[in-house]
């Protein structure tokens, strides 16, 4: 994809970047293939799984086949580095920051957290019991949505809502404009209201398709459930061991920096309890 940009200062940049990034990669790739061929068992993880396709693959035919080319492992590796590592540090942050604006929830949230743990480690049968954490997090997603956009490409003549697209249009989902649309979600759009989310996602606004934080369609995110369990653990162990509030130096500016960040950093005063 750099190959094909326009030689500016920063698309050199990030073609550098890229390429370093790769060849990280590729040096990652290439000691765990030497272990797999010298007959080591591969290690149960995504890269061990995408190495194992691309190597029975090529081993089976013969030649390289509809497995996944290394190119295409390469690419997931950053795809799952990028979607996964980013979208779910800013849902915390955003969390840490709005329940310290609404203190009343935070209590509300420690309270169900202790209910069920105390101060043990969170284990996942609790976790997936945690309903007003789940509704902060939905709540959370849908102010401060982590990906503000996402886009899909018409694939032939097609009409969508009336309108008539033809084959090769890139349609830009406004993650963000929709889930501040007071058509869909009341004039209360803007305020944070966790209870919107009691009755779970569908019954949160006049449509039940119009939470699209996680994507939506065949082409969904991926990790959701692992993100909604990692922010719920996080979250959890947050509560069960300290108290926050905003420090005043906190600036409250959302931008859009690929994912949805405070422009300021977040600057937060925590307590041991
Ligand atoms: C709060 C956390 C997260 C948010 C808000 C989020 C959001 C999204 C969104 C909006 C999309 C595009 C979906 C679409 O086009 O319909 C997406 C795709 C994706 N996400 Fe996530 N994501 C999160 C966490 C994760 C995690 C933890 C992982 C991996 C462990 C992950 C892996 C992916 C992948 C691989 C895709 C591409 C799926 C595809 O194109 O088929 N995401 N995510």
């Amino acid at each position: 994809m750099y190959r094909r940009l326009l030689p500016t200062k920063n698309n050199l940049k990030m073609r550098k970047n890229n390429k370093e990034v790769e060849s990280i990669l590729q040096g990652l790739i290439n000691k765990r293939m030497r272990a797999m061929e010298e007959g080591e068992k591969s290690e149960n993880d995504l890269l061990g799984l995408l190495l194992e396709s691309n190597m029975k693959d090529v081993d089976e035919n013969g030649q390289p086949s509809q497995g996944m080319a290394m190119e295409d492992v390469i690419e997931e590796c950053k795809l799952f580095y990028l979607a996964g590592m980013e979208t779910t540090s800013v849902l915390l942050t955003w969390t840490m920051i709005v329940l310290s604006m609404h203190p009343e929830w935070q209590d509300l949230a420690r309270e169900e957290v202790l209910g069920l743990f105390r101060k043990n480690k969170p284990e996942y049968e609790g976790l997936s019991r945690l309903k007003t954490v789940t509704m902060i997090l939905h709540e959370v997603l849908r102010l401060y949505p982590s990906a503000t956009v996402f886009s899909r490409k018409t694939y032939k003549d097609m009409d969508i809502g009336g309108v008539r697209y033809p084959s090769g249009v890139f349609i830009e989902v406004p993650v963000l404009f929709i889930n501040h649309d007071p058509d869909i979600w009341g004039s209360d759009v803007n305020e944070f209201k966790p209870d919107r989310f009691a009755q779970g996602i569908s019954k949160a606004s006049k449509h039940p398709g119009a939470f699209l934080s996680f994507g939506w369609g065949p082409r969904v995110c991926i990790g959701q459930n692992f993100a909604m369990l990692e922010a719920k653990m996080a979250l959890s162990m947050i509560l069960q061991h300290f108290e926050f509030e905003l420090a005043p130096s906190y600036t409250h500016a959302p931008h859009t920096v690929m994912t949805l960040q405070p422009m300021h950093g977040a600057q937060i005063k925590i307590r041991a309890i």
